[in-house]
């Protein structure tokens, strides 16, 4: 059984220039220090970040990082991410291996967004201390500094940097709670510190600094504008989605059926111009009623609907749906309920099947790139209204 344990986020004090944590609360402080012998001690933990939890193991150990695969049952030439918790130990444990410093394009990137959802990829050096297994032997390795207080005063605690994926169970929606985690990874691991829910509720942006000019290689919680913002960033490629968000899903039941959301998602963007208002219905149930018999379950009791809010009034539409859940009025809602709303709908029985409704505009909006992002890789049909 995996153990779960509280930290009050708020007992940790942990401002910029310290090193290390205050930490008020005496049992906070005891968990977080049982995690991080455990981190130590080649064991992993889950814990929460301010993305989404991670599942956490010292990046410098061969079996800490095989123990994160095998717990994810992540295919292993996948690369980690490693967290520091402040530029020191960055420079301390890592590149001060190789005399390398932090390449001059980042500096003013990671002096505005770090701690914070930011990436970067740093070059491994020949005395590098990172697991091949963190890096898959890559010439880069990918880094970041968490601006959750608990996951940087674990990284500190523990002085190691810490390799961490989203603690799913792979193909699941990255967990934004410890009981997502502990839903996919109960008797896996040993231990999840439970420090309430992910503001931003999706995983960081990745950026590739050291190619010219830059490139993003995942959106995420940092948007590409702040990121363009930056001296030396102007020119940011945004790098093409993977193949697999392009193509459909050749058999979605198989491929969906334990996977994540283990429902099929439907994603369907309405032009609001097209619809009329004073009878709302008609657009979406007429699309609903013509595609049922091809696309979309037949059985209410099936079917759960997810829209943006304001975008249609629920009401007339609850008699198509088991259920009917509002995603967020602005992105920063939407990102951080889209995968903890996945996971709810997935745990209630009958449902197999979740229609995301977006307002098309969305689709010019960069600060919803993130978002788009995993609604794409999750959804097997995509639609304009
Ligand atoms: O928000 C996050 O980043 C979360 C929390 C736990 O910090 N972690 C996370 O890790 O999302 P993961 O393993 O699910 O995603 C790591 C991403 C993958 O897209 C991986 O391909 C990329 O980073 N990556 C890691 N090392 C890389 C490298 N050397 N070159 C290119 N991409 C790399
Ligand atoms: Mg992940």
């Amino acid at each position: 059984e995996t153990q779960i344990l509280k930290v009050n986020p708020n007992s940790i004090t942990f401002s910029s220039h310290q090193l290390f944590p205050t930490i008020s609360d005496p049992q906070s402080l005891k968990n977080l220090q049982l995690a991080a012998h455990l981190i130590k001690h080649n064991k992993i933990v889950g814990f929460p970040t301010e993305t989404v939890y991670g599942l956490g193991g010292s990046s410098l150990s061969d079996s800490a990082v095989t123990s994160i695969y095998k717990a994810k049952n992540r295919p292993a030439d996948n690369p980690l991410i490693t967290h520091i918790s402040s530029i020191d130990q960055l420079k301390r444990l890592i590149l001060s291996k190789d005399n390398l410093e932090i390449p001059d394009i980042y500096l003013p990137l990671i002096q505005k967004y770090w701690p914070g959802p930011l990436t970067i990829l740093l070059p491994v050096g020949p005395n590098s201390p990172i697991s091949k297994l963190t890096t898959n032997g890559l010439s880069t390795f990918a880094v970041r500094m968490p601006s959750n207080p608990i996951a940087r005063a674990l990284i500190a605690l523990s002085d190691t940097p810490i390799a961490a994926p989203s603690a799913n169970s792979s193909t699941k929606p990255s967990p934004t709670l410890a009981s997502h985690v502990y839903h996919d990874l109960n008797n896996k691991i040993p231990l999840i510190i439970d420090g309430g829910p992910s503001n931003i509720g999706l995983e960081s942006t990745v950026i590739d600094g050291l190619s010219t000019p830059p490139v993003l290689l995942r959106p995420g919680g940092l948007s590409v504008n702040q990121i363009k913002n930056i001296n030396g960033f102007e020119n940011l490629i945004i790098a093409k989605p993977n193949a697999n968000s392009k193509d459909p899903v050749k058999t979605p039941g198989m491929k969906y059926k334990h996977y994540s959301p283990s429902a099929k998602v439907s994603l369907l963007y309405l032009n609001k111009n097209s619809i009329n208002f004073s009878q709302p219905i008609q657009s979406l149930s007429n699309y609903l009623s013509n595609n049922l018999a091809n696309n979309f379950s037949t059985n209410s009791s099936n079917l759960a609907l997810i829209y943006q809010d304001n975008i249609l009034n629920p009401n007339n539409y609850s008699s198509y749906f088991n259920q009917t859940k509002v995603l967020g009025k602005d992105i920063n809602q939407m990102q951080h309920n889209l995968f903890a709303l996945f996971r709810e709908l997935d745990d209630i029985p009958n449902i197999n099947q979740i229609i995301v409704i977006l307002d098309s505009n969305i689709k010019n909006n960069l600060e919803a790139m993130a978002l788009l992002n995993r609604l794409n890789k999750a959804a097997s049909i995509k639609i304009d209204l």
